[in-house]
């Protein structure tokens, strides 16, 4: 037995060798933890086990029969998040550069079956060169079974993917079809083609950080979620991420014990917005002292800061919180900052993850850049995402709520569950001046000026709207995190389906 045990022992350890010490220390230079590493830091201790470990390629092509490597370039297995169980996968960069071969897809699969079955969150970690080249089509119909699972999964169980290194070609659209997707700085980088290709075919010269990386993707192109300065930082956010995430869309938002009293008020809050209607102020100190601890992680923080979106908790439970920041742009709705926003939406209402929404919005952002890039169908994304969520909504009015944006932030007419409004809301159709210039064309000065007075004093207060019940309470600043905590309280049990349909159609 000791012989058999010993062979198992030592099998065990060439596996775990991946591609061997050179391209290990190789790894390291680079500044990346290996595979395994990157898991042992990801989850509890000792809570992995490994899948397929044995797992070969079965190449026979350009010599590849004689470089059989066990693991075949991927960790599989599953482990836990602070007791939580997750599937986990991660690209081992030391064994054909991460490539995906047949057998390498047929791992993941597996491990996205599992999950599935098992109702528990999947997170990837990316770090690989694309499909291998030496196996063609078979490597082409592993991903493809790969992003079938992936669209069989979404909206079933939470999908997370970190891109820890090079992601080209196929490995891109896997984590594309995910629900978030972190980036380490000046490490990784996502494409569909490389530099070279892209000099080939356009001849354009970018460096693979221009073209993909972490920058470009959390500001620019908005295909990541999120970046980190190196891997142990991201693992331990991932942790952190998941700790607000359900298991699966059947769970119910997770909830952790707080020490944060609820019923906690916040005097600081009646100063928040300041004298003068068009000074700005930060929307995110009205979240973090309305969250329990302060504690927000914030999703795609470096895109459209126009609106921020992002998860804290109430009483203990996840709350997904929407709010437009008057910092940026005046807090503008604008095509980039409906998508963000639209698809956050989606995310909680997948998940069964209240929304609450603080509004302070002066409107659609107008000009041509807009309309020509389709803001009528971007605007339509966030409006749909609000009008079919089911989940509790609590929306609170803090400054400005003016058109058509109005209607899209949870209002009462989508559905919004309870309304709040600051004693400061202003909401109407448009601002004073834009009104009165309209309604009163060719007034003189003088006129302009009282009317805009009288528009003001009429209009730009919460009680027209809380007339007519579209607000069901004006409430002080310092009392928001009680009044919404018990509204979400209230809503516990809140049950509303939507007429039954294969899927909807939501304008894309
Ligand atoms: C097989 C690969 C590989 C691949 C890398 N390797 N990519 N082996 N198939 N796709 C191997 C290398 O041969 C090398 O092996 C080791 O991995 C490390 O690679 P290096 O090139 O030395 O590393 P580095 O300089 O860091 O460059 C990393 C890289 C580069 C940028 C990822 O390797 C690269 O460009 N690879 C090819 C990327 C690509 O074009 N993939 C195909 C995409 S098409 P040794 O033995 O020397 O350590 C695709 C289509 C799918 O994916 C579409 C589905 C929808």
């Amino acid at each position: 037995m000791k012989h058999i045990l010993d062979e198992l022992e030592t099998r065990r350890a060439t596996a775990r060798a991946g591609g061997g010490q050179k391209r290990i220390d190789a790894q390291h230079a680079r500044g990346k933890l290996t595979a395994r590493e990157r898991l042992e830091v990801f989850l509890d201790p000792g809570s992995f086990e490994e899948y397929d470990m044995f797992v070969e390629h079965r190449s026979n092509d350009f010599g590849m029969e004689k470089q059989k490597i066990p693991g075949d370039g991927v960790v599989t297995g599953w482990g836990t998040v602070n007791g939580r169980k997750v599937f986990v996968f991660a690209k081992d960069f030391t064994v054909f550069g991460g490539s995906l071969s047949e057998t390498h897809a047929q791992k993941i699969i597996k491990i996205q079956d599992m999950a599935i079955r098992n109702r528990a969150p999947i997170i990837g970690l990316f770090d690989a060169g694309g499909a291998r080249i030496q196996e063609g089509v078979a490597a082409l119909g592993g991903y493809g079974e790969v992003f079938q699972r992936n669209v069989l999964a979404s909206g079933v169980i939470p999908q997370i993917s970190v891109i820890m290194g090079p992601c080209a070609g196929g490995d891109v659209y896997s984590p594309a079809m995910t629900d978030f997707i972190f980036m380490v700085r000046d490490r990784s980088y996502m494409f569909v083609t490389g530099p070279d290709v892209v000099k080939t075919v356009t001849n354009e010269t970018v460096t693979a950080e221009e073209l993909g990386g972490a920058k470009v993707h959390t500001s620019k192109s908005s295909i990541a979620d999120g970046a980190y300065d190196n891997d142990v930082d991201a693992l331990i956010e991932m942790r952190r991420l998941l700790d607000f995430l359900p298991g699966n869309n059947k769970e119910g938002a997770p909830e952790w014990p707080s020490f944060d009293d609820p019923e906690r008020y916040d005097e600081s809050l009646d100063t928040l917005i300041p004298d003068n209607p068009n000074k700005p102020y930060d929307i995110k100190e009205l979240i973090l002292k309305t969250v329990d601890e302060g504690d927000f992680f914030e999703i795609q923080p470096d895109f459209a800061r126009n609106i921020v979106t992002g998860f804290g908790r109430m009483d203990g439970r996840t709350v997904g919180f929407v709010a437009n920041q008057p910092m940026v742009l005046a807090g503008v709705l604008d095509s980039d900052a409906s998508r963000k926003a639209a698809r956050f939406v989606r995310f909680c209402d997948c998940f069964e993850i209240p929304i609450v929404t603080y509004v302070d919005v002066p409107g659609f952002l107008p000009g041509t850049a807009q309309e020509y890039g389709g803001l009528i169908k971007h605007g339509a994304k966030l409006l749909f995402a609000y009008a079919e969520a089911t989940v509790p909504k609590v929306t609170v009015i803090t400054r400005k709520a003016f058109g058509g944006a109005y209607d899209v932030m949870a209002s009462k007419h989508l559905r919004g569950d309870v309304n709040y409004a600051w004693p400061t809301a202003q909401i109407a159709v448009m601002g004073a001046k834009g009104a009165v210039e309209i309604i009163f064309r060719g007034a003189d000065a003088e006129g302009i000026a009282a009317k805009t007075k009288e528009y003001e004093d009429h209009f730009l207060t919460p009680f027209v709207a809380a007339e007519r019940g579209y607000i069901d309470e004006v409430i002080k600043p310092r009392s928001t995190r009680r009044r919404v905590a018990r509204a979400l309280a209230m809503l516990r049990n809140k049950r509303l389906e939507n007429p039954w349909k294969k899927h909807d159609n939501i304008p894309l």
